[in-house]
């Protein structure tokens, strides 16, 4: 949207024909993507979504934006392959590649600069371009969100990574240079296994913490005043979403792959991060058994299904887990989340995020905190209401 708007002709290639489809009759599936946006640019003449390959005939500039999730724990990079094999039959001199999608380092160079050298039967960094910038879009992050946030960019000679920063200067505030795809790749794995290493820290910590009968928050807010060293990261339900618990995953795959070696740091992360939803639970049992309640035949509302608060994506959510888990112990599960379409499979009932519905529940358990919610109004209702985001207090209230 952001090429159209500032005078590029783009095409939306995507192999699901059904996207296209929306994206051609103007409604967005993009959370941070109005539909009035998308019709301004399909007005504009100079955007065309198409699941059609050939509508890439001719293309200057190509971004990759693929998924690349985890299959059996290893990175599956088909998505990329099949879109560097695809680019390559339209590659005309002079034109440039860029990758965004999150990867280990090593790709750019290694496997999509090849494919495109093989389907084309040109010569990468002399008669075409290529690079590597990775994404750092924030969904629902309204202050940092794609023109303000600063882009690392690479390529693979100069003349690659001059291209590359041209088209993105285009396009937003700041471009940040490095002297490779390499080093680009790696950026955007170290900012990722930096939040996911310093997440899973504070919910060790949490769990340690409440075994102590001390507030893991208030620690957390103390130490955040000091001035230097120190960056606070909150505790929670797990971690869910692309970047967090997969793209480190990436990082440890290669490491080992081409070292040899384990990526400690980016195991016990998994590790602790992974159990979360598990100690909710554990938590859970814990608290209705205070009150002479077994789980089994427990009603349990739970509060947000997404991954993030405020979005729409349930991808990886530890939420889900949470709720397969107290299926499996005979809860009554329902579930409140105006943002997380019913689509989205679970054998659970929706309702609505109601006092009334929380006051019919044995169990109230906040696990994404959606600015929809009343908390205050929910905690109130709930005869037990645990709060795994640290937004109410009150006497029916427990913190994670
Ligand atoms: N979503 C984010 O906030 C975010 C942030 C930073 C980085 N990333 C990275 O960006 C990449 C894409 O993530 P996403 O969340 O946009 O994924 P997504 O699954 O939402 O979207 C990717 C799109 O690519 C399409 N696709 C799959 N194979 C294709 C092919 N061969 N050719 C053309 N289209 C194809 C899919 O149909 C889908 O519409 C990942 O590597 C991810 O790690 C995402």
């Amino acid at each position: 949207m952001r090429a159209v708007q500032v005078g590029h002709t783009v095409v939306g290639f995507d192999t699901d024909p059904d996207k296209v489809k929306r994206l051609v009759a103007g409604e967005s599936y993009v959370d941070d993507v109005p539909s009035d946006v998308l019709k301004k640019a399909l007005e504009s003449g100079r955007y065309q979504p198409s699941a059609q390959p050939r509508s890439c005939a001719g293309f200057e500039m190509a971004v990759i934006t693929v998924p690349t999730p985890l299959h059996e724990g290893a990175p599956d990079i088909s998505c990329i392959e099949q879109s560097a094999a695809m680019l390559a039959r339209y590659l005309r001199p002079g034109a440039c590649v860029v990758l965004e999608s999150t990867t280990y380092p090593g790709t750019t160079e290694e496997l999509v600069a090849p494919l495109l050298e093989e389907g084309s039967g040109l010569v990468a960094g002399t008669d075409f371009l290529v690079g590597y910038s990775p994404e750092r879009i924030d969904p629902g992050n309204q202050k940092w969100d794609l023109v303000r946030t600063p882009k690392v960019v690479s390529g693979i000679n100069e003349a690659s990574l001059r291209a590359v920063r041209g088209f993105y200067d285009t396009l937003l505030d700041r471009t940040v240079p490095v002297s490779g795809p390499g080093v680009a790749e790696l950026t955007k794995l170290l900012e990722n296994t930096f939040r996911h290493v310093n997440i899973a820290l504070v919910n060790e910590l949490a769990m340690f913490a409440a075994d102590m009968g001390i507030d893991v928050r208030e620690a957390i807010d103390a130490a955040s005043t000091k001035p230097f060293g120190f960056m606070p990261f909150n505790p929670g339900p797990g971690v869910g979403g692309h970047c967090l618990p997969i793209d480190p995953s990436y990082l440890s795959w290669r490491v080992k792959r081409r070292l040899g070696h384990n990526f400690r740091f980016v195991e016990l992360a998994n590790d602790v991060n992974d159990h979360m939803p598990d100690y909710v639970v554990r938590r859970l049992i814990a608290g209705l058994n205070r009150r002479r309640l077994a789980v089994n035949g427990c009603r349990i509302m739970i509060l947000g299904l997404a991954y993030k608060r405020n979005t729409s994506d349930a991808r990886e959510s530890p939420a889900m887990v949470v709720a397969d888990r107290l299926l499996a112990l005979g809860a009554d599960i329902v579930a409140a989340d105006p943002h997380v379409s019913d689509s989205v499979y679970l054998p659970i009932s929706r309702v609505e995020a109601t006092a009334e519905e929380a006051a019919s529940s044995n169990a109230v358990v906040l696990l994404v905190d959606h600015d929809a919610f009343d908390l205050p109004a929910l905690a109130r209702a709930a005869p037990y209401f645990f709060d795994t985001r640290h937004r109410v207090s009150g006497p029916s209230v427990e913190q994670l």
